[in-house]
Parts: structure tokens; C-alpha cells; sequence
């Protein structure tokens, strides 16, 4: 099926289309090749409580997770790579910078995957009801609970030190491991992680704007003046048509909202999706790319974009619902994670600031009614908002106390601009480095890193062996 073939591709070439939809991904990068000297990992699974936080509940489910042995010596620290909106894979146990301190520690890793995604779901669907137990605190008990069992029933762990490490939603994870549960967890490492929930993520739109027009003036003038003629097209019933051309879309142009907002997003997700895991020259290359395009600045944004979906239509806001109402758990949907922006998160990815190159096309508004369209009409503003509120109360937001916790962002990931940007304390140091995008510092060290790339991840792997002396 071809959009399988575009899936498997995504891992790769970070292509952001399966077939008519484009999927938002929020995920980790792919780790890179396997060290030689690596084992492959085992996959285990762990019966968890559905809602730790009603005793009376009894109901359980299976955790998935992997672990791996092979440098572990008893009494060795315990890293846990943690899963977030994603599928657990053995990528990051097997290179990078867990597995080098592993390694360097004689530790022993796991790799826990969240809970429903990809093998671990409490139920069979993934209807509202059914998701009611997706919250980030059921998430952090969940590796609480598999910490502590692992603890008491390994030979050699019953004091052995844990580190845990995430990217992106991860790793707000595992600074929060650090807050929450102080007791069980000695150090955490955070790569790219957001700090703040907030609504309107406007901020996500500049950082992509900014690193577009530092490689490029007259890409980002062809995106804004290519965007700004879709828009007029619309004004017309006759332009309209023009453009259902120019873009290959699958059905006819709506343009009450959220039907144009979602025509946009389809649009400057791809742009998102580039900047946000580009790896270096590649955000050039794609410039590049849409430049060659012949024609006016219309016609070079449409043909870049046509190219991207690579000969499928760009299908609308109905395709979209239909394809995230999916209630087939075996599909690679991310329904879920939806869920947990609508309910927890917001970091919408909007046009409300002027410093970008989309016009006003990406409304807030569209983020409203996919909540209630995906989840149902309570799922409405109110309590997306009180949601957002409870998160900032309960975890803290940029004032977080934590300490033994490094996180690192990079200056190209959009992400960044709702991540800690200054150190909380000598022993939670905050790394900014200059250049990089979204996770590129869990790789291992290497000679090809940029010289801040490589000193910010020296410096990580310095602090937590401190901390596990
Ligand atoms: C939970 O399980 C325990 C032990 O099996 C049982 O004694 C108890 O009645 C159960 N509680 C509920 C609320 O089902
Ligand atoms: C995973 O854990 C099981 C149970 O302790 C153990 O038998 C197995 O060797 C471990 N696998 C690896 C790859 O370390
Ligand atoms: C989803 O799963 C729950 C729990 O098994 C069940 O009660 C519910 O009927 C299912 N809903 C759908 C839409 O299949
Ligand atoms: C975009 O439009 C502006 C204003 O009309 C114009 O000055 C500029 O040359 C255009 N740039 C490109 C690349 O089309
Ligand atoms: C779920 O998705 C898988 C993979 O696309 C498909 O093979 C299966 O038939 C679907 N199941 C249902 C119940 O829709
Ligand atoms: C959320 O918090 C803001 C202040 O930070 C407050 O103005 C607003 O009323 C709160 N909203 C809800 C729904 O609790
Ligand atoms: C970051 O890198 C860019 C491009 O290499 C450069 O123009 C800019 O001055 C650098 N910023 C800082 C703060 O070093």
C-alpha cells in the first residue's frame, strides 16, 4: 500500500505526508546505525494499574519495554530511555548518549514505552472514553512503578542509581521524573524539551520563519508572496478552481473555517516539519529545491508542495477526521497525542504572530474545533484552557525546582521557544546551542558535531557522572 511506503519512508527522509494526510510529528528523530559493539535489546512487558491514582481501581494493563544488559555490573546505575508519543524501538539503546554512558557506567538500560502507544494500550480503542487514563501524571507513575519493581526483583539493583533520559515530550517527562519522584530518579537528561503548556504556540511559526530566512531571503519571500496569492485565489470562485489545480487537493476547496485554516496547515506543516528535525543544510537544500520550481512565486510554493505529497492529493480537514478517527490501535495514528494537547497541552502551532511568512492562514481557531471534532463537544475551549492551567500549576512551568536535571535545546527547533533558557540552579543547567534541531544532541559525540553540539554534550555526560558518583 503506498502509504505505508511513505510511512516507512518518514523515518528516513523526515517526510512528513502519508498519502493525503500530513501526519504532525512531534517524535524523536531516528538514532542512526547500531555501534558495532552493541547487542540487540529484549522487548518485556509489565503489568501497570490503568489509574494510579484510585486504589479501588483494580483494573490492570501490560507495559511494554525493552531492556538491555550487555555493560551491566551489579550495583550499576539503571538508565531508563523514556517513550513518549511514539512506538519503542531499539535505535537509541543500542547508540548515543545514553547508550555511551551506559557503557561508560557499566549501567543498565530500559526503554519504557508511554501508555497508548505503540504496543501498550490499555484498551482496544482508542475512543475518548478509552483515553480518559492518557494523562502525563498516569505516565510518570507508570515509570515509577516499573523503577520500583525492577529495584526490588533485579539481581544487583536493589541500590543502584537511575538516570532517566527522554526527547521532546520525553524529556519534559524526565524533568518532571526529577520533580516528582526525587527518591527513585538521581539525575535526568533532557533533549529538546518543552517546559510550558501553552495555547497559542505562536512562537513555533518565528523559530521556523527565522532559520528559513537565514538560509534563504528569497525562500521565505516566495513562501510569503506564494502564500499571500493562495489567499487571493480564494477570493474567487474562479481563482479557487486555479488553486485546487496548483495543489492537487483531493476535493474541492472549503473556505469557511477550519476547512482554509487546515488548507494552510497542510502548507506550513510541511515547512514545520523541515525545520524542526532538519539536519545541517538541509533547510538549504529544501530552499533550493522550491527555488528551481519555475514560475512565479504561486507556482514554485504549489509544485514544491505537490512534490511533497509525492503524486497524492492533498486531502482536507474531512479526510483528516476520518483518518485520526481511526478507533484501530494497530494503526500508526496520533490520534492520542491530540488527545493530550487538547487536554493537557495546547502548543498549537499558529499564525498569530507577524514574524512569519504564512499570512494570518493558520488561526487558532482550527485547533478549537479539532479538539471537539476528534473528542466530542465537551472537548471545547474551557477545557482546553483549564487543562493548559492545571499542567503550569501541578508541574511548574518554566519555575520548576528541580536540580541533577541537564536539558539542551537547539537554536532551529521551533520547540525551544517553550523550554527552560536559562539555567534554575547551578545543578540544573540549561544548554542552548546554536544551530541544531529538534533532539540532535542524543546522538553520540562525534567529530562531525558542530563545536557547540560537542562541547554541550561533553558537558551532559561530565555532570551526570558527577551526579552518580
Ligand atoms: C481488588 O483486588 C483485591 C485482591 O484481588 C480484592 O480483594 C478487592 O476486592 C478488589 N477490589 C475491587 C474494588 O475490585
Ligand atoms: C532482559 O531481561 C531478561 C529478564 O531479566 C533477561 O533474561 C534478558 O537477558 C534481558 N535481555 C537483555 C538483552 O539484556
Ligand atoms: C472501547 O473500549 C471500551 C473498553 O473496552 C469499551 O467499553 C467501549 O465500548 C469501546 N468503544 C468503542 C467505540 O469500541
Ligand atoms: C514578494 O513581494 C514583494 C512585494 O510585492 C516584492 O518586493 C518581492 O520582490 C517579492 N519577492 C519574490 C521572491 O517574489
Ligand atoms: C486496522 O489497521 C490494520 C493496518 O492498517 C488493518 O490491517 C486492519 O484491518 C484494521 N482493523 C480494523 C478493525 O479496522
Ligand atoms: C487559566 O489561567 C489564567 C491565568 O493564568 C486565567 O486568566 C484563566 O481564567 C484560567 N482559565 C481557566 C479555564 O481556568
Ligand atoms: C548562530 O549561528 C548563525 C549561523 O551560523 C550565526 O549567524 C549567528 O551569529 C550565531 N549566533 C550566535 C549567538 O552565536
Amino acid at each position: 500500500m503506498r502509504s505505508m511506503q511513505v510511512a516507512a519512508l518518514a523515518l528516513l527522509a523526515l517526510t512528513l505526508t502519508e498519502g493525503k494526510i500530513l501526519l504532525k510529528r512531534d517524535g524523536l528523530p531516528p538514532a542512526g546505525p547500531p555501534q558495532t559493539r552493541a547487542k540487540a535489546p529484549e522487548f518485556g512487558w509489565f503489568k501497570q494499574r490503568l489509574d494510579h491514582f484510585d486504589t479501588t481501581d483494580n483494573r490492570t494493563w501490560s507495559m511494554r519495554f525493552m531492556n538491555q544488559s550487555q555493560f551491566f555490573e551489579l550495583g550499576g546505575p539503571i538508565f531508563v530511555f523514556l517513550g513518549g508519543e511514539w512506538e519503542i524501538s531499539s535505535g537509541y539503546l543500542q547508540t548515543g548518549q545514553m547508550f555511551d554512558m551506559a557503557a561508560e557506567h557499566h549501567g543498565y538500560m530500559f526503554y519504557t514505552e508511554h501508555r497508548y502507544y505503540g504496543k501498550s494500550f490499555p484498551f482496544n480503542n482508542v475512543s475518548s472514553d478509552s483515553l480518559k487514563y492518557l494523562t502525563t501524571d498516569q505516565a510518570l507513575a507508570d515509570v515509577a512503578y516499573f523503577i520500583t519493581h525492577m529495584k526490588r526483583t533485579m539481581r544487583g539493583m536493589a541500590n543502584s542509581k537511575v538516570v532517566v533520559v527522554g526527547g521532546s515530550y520525553s524529556a519534559t517527562m524526565a524533568q518532571w521524573m526529577r520533580l516528582k519522584y526525587p527518591h527513585l530518579i538521581t539525575a535526568a537528561l533532557a533533549s529538546s524539551a518543552p517546559a510550558k503548556a501553552v495555547e497559542d504556540f505562536k512562537e513555533y511559526f518565528e523559530v521556523v520563519s527565522d532559520n528559513i530566512k537565514l538560509n534563504s531571503v528569497e525562500c521565505w519571500d516566495t513562501i510569503k508572496n506564494g502564500t499571500a496569492a493562495m489567499v487571493d485565489l480564494l477570493e474567487t470562485a474562479a481563482g479557487k478552481k486555479k488553486l485546487e489545480g496548483l495543489l492537487n487537493t483531493c476535493t474541492p476547496i472549503r473556505t469557511e473555517e477550519p476547512y482554509r485554516a487546515y488548507l494552510f496547515s497542510s502548507i506550513g506543516g510541511i515547512f514545520a516539519g523541515i525545520v524542526q528535525y532538519a539536519y545541517i543544510g538541509q533547510i538549504k537544500n529544501e530552499c533550493n529545491q522550491l527555488l528551481r520550481n519555475s514560475g512565479s512565486p504561486l507556482e514554485k510554493l504549489s509544485s514544491y508542495v505537490r512534490a511533497q505529497y509525492g503524486g497524492d492529493c492533498v486531502g482536507d480537514y474531512d479526510e483528516f477526521l476520518e483518518y485520526y478517527a481511526i478507533d484501530n490501535i494497530t494503526e500508526y495514528i496520533h490520534r492520542q497525542w491530540y488527545y493530550q494537547t487538547c487536554t493537557e497541552y495546547g502548543f498549537y502551532q499558529t499564525t498569530s504572530s507577524d514574524d512569519q511568512p504564512f499570512g494570518k492562514t493558520m488561526p487558532l481557531s482550527l485547533n478549537h474545533h479539532t479538539c471537539k471534532d476528534l473528542f466530542g463537544k465537551e472537548f471545547n475551549v474551557d477545557l482546553l484552557r483549564r487543562g493548559i492551567n492545571r499542567t503550569n500549576i501541578v508541574y511548574g512551568g518554566y519555575d520548576m525546582e528541580v536540580t541533577k536535571v541537564v536539558s539542551v535545546h537547539g537554536t532551529v527547533d521551533p520547540w525551544h521557544a517553550v523550554g527552560l533558557t536559562k539555567d534554575l540552579n547551578p545543578e540544573a543547567p540549561v544548554f542552548i546551542v546554536n544551530g541544531t534541531s529538534h533532539c540532535a544532541d542524543l546522538s553520540s559525540i562525534s567529530d562531525y558535531d558542530l563545536p557547540e553540539m560537542y562541547a554541550a554534550k561533553k558537558r551532559s555526560k561530565e555532570l551526570i557522572a558527577k551526579w552518580l558518583k
